[in-house]
C-alpha cells in the first residue's frame, strides 16, 4: 500500500464522524460529535484488551513498533493531518498490524466526545508541538482541559507518558498535572533517558542534532 492509496472518505460539505478502512475521521469544525454513537472496542478491534492511545503520532513509527511488539495490547493512533495519517495507515498495512485504530482528528475532540470513559489504560503523547511563544502558548496540548478529558477517559491507574525536546513545555507539563495525577518521577518530575521507551522520527532526528529529550510519566491515582 502507499500512503495516497487512502483516499478522503468525504467532501468537506458532507464531512461528519466516518470510521473506514481502519480509520476513524474526526472531521472539524463540526458540533455535532455528541450525535455519533461510539461502537466500543470491544467491536472495533474484535476483542477485549488494555487500550493505550499515542497523540500526535506523525508518521507512526512509534506507534506501529509498539502495537507489533505488543499483539495483545489495542493500540489508537491519533493525529489530525491526512497526509500523515495516510503515512501511518500505509504502515499498518504493510507490516499487517491488526491491532491499531488510526484516528484522523483533533487530540482534545477525540478525547472529550469518543473516548469512552474510564476505557484507556495509558496515553502516550510523543513530541507534541511545544507553540514556544507566549502568544501562541493557548494552541499547547497539554493544559487542564485536555488533562480533564484524560481523567475522564482513563481508568484507575492509568498513565501518561510526555516525550519533549522542549524544556519549558516539560516544565509547563509538571505545573499543570495536579491531583489525581501523581508523577512516576522524583522532582523535577522529569527524566532525560528510558530504556526501551520506543522511537519516532522527531526522536530520532533531535538525537541526531544533539538536543536532551524530556519525558515525563505521569499516573491517574
Ligand atoms: C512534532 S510532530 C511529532 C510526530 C511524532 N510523534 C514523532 O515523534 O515523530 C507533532 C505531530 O502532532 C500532530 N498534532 C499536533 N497537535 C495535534 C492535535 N491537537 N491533535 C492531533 N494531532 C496533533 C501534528 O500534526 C504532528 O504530526
Amino acid at each position: 500500500m502507499r500512503p495516497k492509496d487512502l483516499k478522503p472518505p468525504f467532501s468537506w460539505e458532507e464531512r461528519r464522524p466516518h470510521m473506514q478502512d481502519g480509520v476513524l475521521y474526526i472531521p472539524s469544525f463540526y458540533s455535532e460529535h455528541e450525535k455519533w454513537s461510539f461502537p466500543g472496542f470491544e467491536t472495533i478491534f474484535g476483542r477485549s484488551a488494555p487500550v493505550f492511545v499515542e497523540y500526535c503520532s506523525g508518521h507512526g513509527d512509534w506507534v506501529i513498533q509498539k502495537a507489533l511488539a505488543q499483539p495483545d495490547a489495542c493500540w489508537i493512533a491519533v493525529e489530525k493531518r491526512f497526509d500523515r495519517v495516510r503515512r501511518i495507515w500505509a504502515k499498518m498495512h504493510n507490516f499487517n498490524v491488526p491491532n491499531l485504530l488510526i484516528v484522523c482528528g483533533e487530540a482534545q475532540v477525540f478525547s472529550r466526545f469518543y473516548l469512552p470513559a474510564q476505557s484507556v489504560d495509558g496515553f502516550f503523547i510523543n513530541f507534541p508541538d511545544p507553540w514556544p511563544k507566549n502568544k501562541h502558548a493557548k494552541h499547547r496540548l497539554v493544559q487542564q482541559p485536555f488533562l480533564d478529558d484524560l481523567i475522564r477517559a482513563g481508568k484507575s491507574g492509568a498513565e501518561v507518558a510526555i516525550a519533549t525536546d522542549d524544556l519549558p513545555y516539560a516544565q509547563q507539563a509538571v505545573e499543570v498535572f495536579q491531583t489525581p495525577w501523581q508523577s512516576r518521577l522524583p522532582a523535577p518530575h522529569y527524566t532525560t533517558g528510558v530504556e526501551s521507551y520506543g522511537s519516532s522520527w522527531f526522536e530520532r532526528l533531535w538525537k541526531e542534532l544533539g538536543r536532551t529529550i524530556y519525558y515525563l510519566q505521569f499516573v491517574k491515582s
